[in-house]
């Protein structure tokens, strides 16, 4: 079923959701790839359409990169200063942070369960190369996970951003048959329907502490 949001809507209600994925109910494979062809439209430097998204449903490849995430959770944790643990003036923007991290632990412990994992990657490896062709690699793939977040969205969907797993993208390109020396894995997307349809825009920054009219 398609959601009758407006562009705005869909823009500002697109959450990362965890806890109010419904775990219950399998995903449909023809909905997944629609998603995809979606999210084919976004653009790709020079137009090369080097995307590539591995489609994860079945429950025993499912719980590798699941394995991986937790190892990478704990890898991330015990940094000197993950991003997770900043803490803010603002006691309002703390209490925020709170519902982030245990919405986010949730997730950490029910992963294998999510019905679809993607893992949307890019044909090229960015370890020593210049900002630009960091940018072109990342600029091909970015605007096409979003994309297809938002589709995602559009049909009932919730899905979140996922980066943990990278700590070992080596062993999870091993498992899943990714030739690891081409090919770039730069997220991973637990997909499933969502429990209850409606979602908020939440409150940002001001615009101008992040806008710099002609100039820093
Ligand atoms: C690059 C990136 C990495 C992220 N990594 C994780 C992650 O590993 N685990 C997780 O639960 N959420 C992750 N998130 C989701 C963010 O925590 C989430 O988008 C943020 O808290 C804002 O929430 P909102 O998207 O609902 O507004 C990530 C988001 C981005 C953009």
């Amino acid at each position: 079923m398609q959601l009758s949001l407006s562009a705005r809507e869909l823009l500002t209600t697109t959450r990362a959701v965890r806890k109010r994925l419904d775990i219950t109910r399998p995903v449909e494979r023809e909905v997944i790839e629609e998603c995809v062809a979606i999210a084919q439209q976004a653009p790709t430097s020079s137009n090369t359409e080097n995307q590539h998204f591995v489609i994860v449903t079945d429950p025993i490849k499912k719980s590798a990169p699941a394995e991986l995430f937790r190892r990478g959770w704990e890898t991330y944790v015990n940094l000197p200063k993950p991003a997770s643990k900043i803490k803010f003036e603002d006691p309002e923007r703390n209490g925020t942070q709170s519902r982030v991290a245990s919405s986010a632990e949730y997730l950490r412990d029910h992963l294998q369960e999510v019905p679809v994992h993607v893992i949307p990657c890019i044909a090229a490896r960015t370890e020593g190369m210049p900002t630009v062709m960091q940018s072109e690699a990342w600029g091909s793939i970015a605007p096409a996970v979003w994309s297809f977040m938002l589709a995602d969205r559009s049909f009932g969907l919730g899905t979140s951003w996922t980066i943990l797993h990278l700590f070992y993208e080596q062993e999870a390109a091993s498992i899943l048959n990714i030739p690891f020396k081409e090919v770039m894995q730069v997220a991973l997307i637990p997909v499933g329907y969502t429990k209850g349809i409606h979602f908020k825009s939440v409150p940002r920054e001001p615009v101008s502490k992040i806008v710099h009219w002609n100039g820093w």
